[in-house]
């Protein structure tokens, strides 16, 4: 199921990537989003599967299309116990902002299990700790963020000062970051897309050895997915905005708000699928390029059973008669 559904799964990021990109730089990160939410749709309306979302766009008041409970795919006449059954978390555009200035980073991004596979989280806040393979099993959430860097580095064998750690650049983290700094490490400061900075902690080459700090709790859950496809790690405790969240949140089991909340805890599924196109040019993904006639996408496509990892290089032809020359 894992090695179909996957192959499926990067038909849908990529045709979210496709839409969404035609927004690169106009300042509309509604339109942006818009046109990866009505894409992703449709494509996975084109798949025979029984879906049902469990991270999206929100609760379904608050959200046109894919929201929590929802169901995609399309199941077929002879009823559901004939389609797979797969629970969905998506986050449509990872970036929105990024993509209305025309900024690196933004991804399309859904992850895909087997029913129960994914926590249901409602939309709020989760901090988070995320190291790849090298340092998984070495760091605690509850101790400080210097006692964490000081084994983040010794696991991969360096010194303080010579790791990188990601971190939002919002005003709730100037005593994390005045920490990282008083401890030496080096700290790259972005300003959206905590979930592809995660999962590059896990991906040698992009120089990024930890992600801290408070960001969105869906990001968290399709984080917890990919690093468990790379044996990476994230720990997170859930952080609320408000007493309504708070409620919310209780309401779906998570109202202790010292639960650490670990990997396995967070995506438990065994048969996970994972698939992030990108949109706009970033370190771990190509973004979207456009030429006469087609355009190509990059994409990274993981399966935990599989134990595969999949970058996929997809030339996109719009119109047969007048193709584009297909190039290396
Ligand atoms: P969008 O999906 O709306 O583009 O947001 C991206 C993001 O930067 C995430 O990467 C991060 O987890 C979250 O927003 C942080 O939320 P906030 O902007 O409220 O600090």
């Amino acid at each position: 199921m894992e090695q179909l559904l996957a192959l499926e799964m990067v038909r849908v990021t990529e045709a979210a990537a496709l839409a969404s990109a035609r927004f690169m730089g106009r300042g509309e990160k509604d339109e942006a989003d818009r046109a990866a939410v009505e894409a992703m749709r449709a494509t996975m309306d084109e798949i025979e599967f029984a879906g049902t979302i469990v991270i999206g766009e929100g609760e379904r008041d608050e959200a046109p299309m894919l929201w929590i409970g929802e169901p995609v795919g399309r199941r077929t006449p002879k009823g559901v116990e004939d389609n797979p059954e797969i629970d969905i978390a998506v986050d449509p555009l990872e970036g929105t902002n990024l993509v209305a200035h025309g900024q690196a980073g933004a991804i399309t991004v859904l992850a895909a299990s087997e029913k129960g596979g994914l926590i249901h989280a409602p939309d709020t806040y989760l901090e988070k700790l995320c190291v790849g393979p090298g340092a998984a099993g070495t760091v605690d959430i509850r101790d400080s963020p210097t006692e964490n860097l000081k084994r983040i580095a010794s696991a991969l064998g360096r010194n303080v000062a010579d790791i990188t750690i990601v971190i939002l650049e919002r005003p709730r983290h100037e005593a994390l970051i005045a920490e990282v700094r008083a401890a030496g490490a080096r700290i790259q400061l972005i300003s959206d897309g905590d979930l592809s900075a995660a999962i590059s902690t896990a991906v040698s080459g992009t120089g990024v050895h930890a992600v801290m700090g408070i960001g969105g709790a869906p990001e968290g859950v399709i984080t917890a997915a990919a690093l468990r496809c790379l044996g990476g790690e994230i720990q997170a405790r859930f952080r609320y905005r408000s007493d309504e969240e708070r409620e919310r949140g209780a309401g779906m089991g998570h109202g202790d708000e010292d639960r650490v909340y670990r990997t396995e805890d967070l995506a438990p599924g065994e048969n996970l699928v994972f698939s992030a196109t990108g949109v706009t040019a970033g370190d771990l993904l190509e973004g979207v390029r456009f030429f006469g006639g087609g355009a190509r996408t990059h994409s990274l496509v993981m399966g935990y059973q599989t134990k595969q990892v999949r970058f996929v290089d997809t030339v996109h032809m719009f119109n047969r008669d007048r193709p584009p020359s297909v190039r290396l």
